[in-house]
């Protein structure tokens, strides 16, 4: 089959009949290669419908009508996606069970997706766990970028351990994220001391089942504490030793990030790059550029304010202030004006303003659900 060719989204590259259910994940494997093409349905043929023999038919089709492209990320010689998948939902207690997470990652790949943004406190642990498990095959052909910095608290440790209890009880109650008592979540705290980040790279590379990470950044780290450096000795070790190869900052402020340019070695900033939220972006870009940093965009789609239609918005738990929803209200009633005049999706228009900005490598894109993923990517690799 002849990949290169252009191909047309929703066109049909080959149907087959196979014995049984079993033999669609055999499917899946001989076309893992062909992104972005993917085995998109099962269906039975009609006579297995009479009872006759189980056979169901499979109908592999593309995706997408252009291939994710890729970028170089900075100057590591690294070729990462311009999508990347952020994985802080990837294992979350609000879903079902975590079943629908495999099926998310393997579709993220099959979307041309090559770079994962996980940390170790995400899902407490379970992000990285379900990314080790879904890539132990083909580690060479995905960037695993992880964090490191934040101690978890005893209650969400407690929470990592009962979570198939916890999660049917959050349904039954209809908890929300923004609603979930601090006394559950517990307050987080940081710790970038040079021992405490290596045990938690140990502990990172066990859960990711490999030997190394492309990217360890540090999370969130105020200002001073960039500044103070005390954890770089550390960082070095970890590179020197093979367990990262590369080591970049994630940042919170602008204060932040403009100290981790200064930082010797630091190959990437993490940093939030929206329509709703530009200052970071303005103001680093340039000077990214001049180092050869590269940028990871995140929370591109507003943690979902870009995404979800109006009526499905709770501004409240998306706000800080009346005063930052006024604000943020009247934003989206534009954004989506320029989206209908341009006849694209409001999450398209986002995440091309992220993808697009001077020094982005990569903009992440967060998705709680497999649907959510192909919808936003579909749109955007189809500019619609
Ligand atoms: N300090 C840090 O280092 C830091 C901080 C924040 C984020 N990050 C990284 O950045 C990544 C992205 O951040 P994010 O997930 O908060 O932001 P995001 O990409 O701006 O938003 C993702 C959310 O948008 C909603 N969404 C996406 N597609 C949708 C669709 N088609 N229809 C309806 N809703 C849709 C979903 O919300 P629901 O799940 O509510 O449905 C999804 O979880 C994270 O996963 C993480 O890797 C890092």
């Amino acid at each position: 089959m002849n990949v290169s060719a252009p191909i047309v989204r929703g066109e049909v590259i080959k149907r087959m009949r196979v014995r049984s259910v079993a033999f669609f994940g055999t499917a899946r494997a001989a076309y893992e290669d062909s992104r972005p093409l993917a085995i998109d349905d099962i269906q039975p043929v009609p006579w297995a419908a009479r009872g006759a023999r189980r056979f169901v038919e499979v109908t592999v089709v593309s995706l997408v009508n252009r291939t994710m492209q890729r970028r170089q990320f900075g100057t590591t010689g690294i070729e990462v996606s311009e999508l990347g998948l952020g994985c802080a939902r990837v294992g979350g207690i609000f879903q079902k069970g975590s079943g629908g997470f495999d099926e998310l990652l393997s579709r993220a790949f099959d979307l041309g997706i090559n770079f994962y943004d996980t940390a170790d406190m995400y899902c407490q642990g379970e992000s990285e766990q379900l990314i080790g498990r879904a890539f132990r095959k083909r580690r060479s052909q995905v960037v695993i970028a992880s964090k490191v910095g934040y101690v978890l608290p005893g209650q969400r440790k407690l929470v990592a351990r009962i979570k198939p209890l916890v999660r049917p009880l959050i349904r039954l109650l209809g908890l929300k994220r923004a609603r979930l008592p601090a006394a559950v979540s517990g307050q987080l705290s940081q710790n970038f001391e040079p021992a405490y980040v290596k045990r938690a790279v140990e502990a990172s590379l066990r859960r990711l089942r490999t030997d190394y990470l492309d990217l360890l950044q540090l999370h969130s780290p105020p200002a001073e504490v960039v500044r103070r450096g005390q954890w770089l000795r550390a960082l070095q070790d970890l590179q020197r030793s093979g367990k990262i190869r590369f080591y970049g900052i994630s940042c919170d402020t602008l204060d932040a990030a403009q100290a981790a340019l200064e930082v010797p070695g630091v190959v990437s900033l993490q940093v939030v790059v929206s329509l709703l939220e530009q200052r970071m972006a303005e103001a680093l870009a340039g000077p990214a550029r001049e180092r050869g940093i590269a940028i990871i965009a995140r929370e591109c789609l507003a943690n979902g304010l870009l995404a979800k239609p109006e009526a499905e918005i709770d501004y409240k738990s998306y706000c800080d202030s009346p005063a930052q929803e006024a604000e943020r209200r009247a934003a989206l009633v534009e954004y989506r004006k320029t989206a209908t005049q341009t006849g694209k999706s409001l999450s398209s228009l986002a995440l091309q303003f992220a993808a697009g900005v001077d020094s982005v490598a990569v903009a992440l894109v967060g998705a709680s659900r497999t649907q959510q993923l192909e919808t936003t990517v579909r749109a955007y690799l189809s500019g619609s």
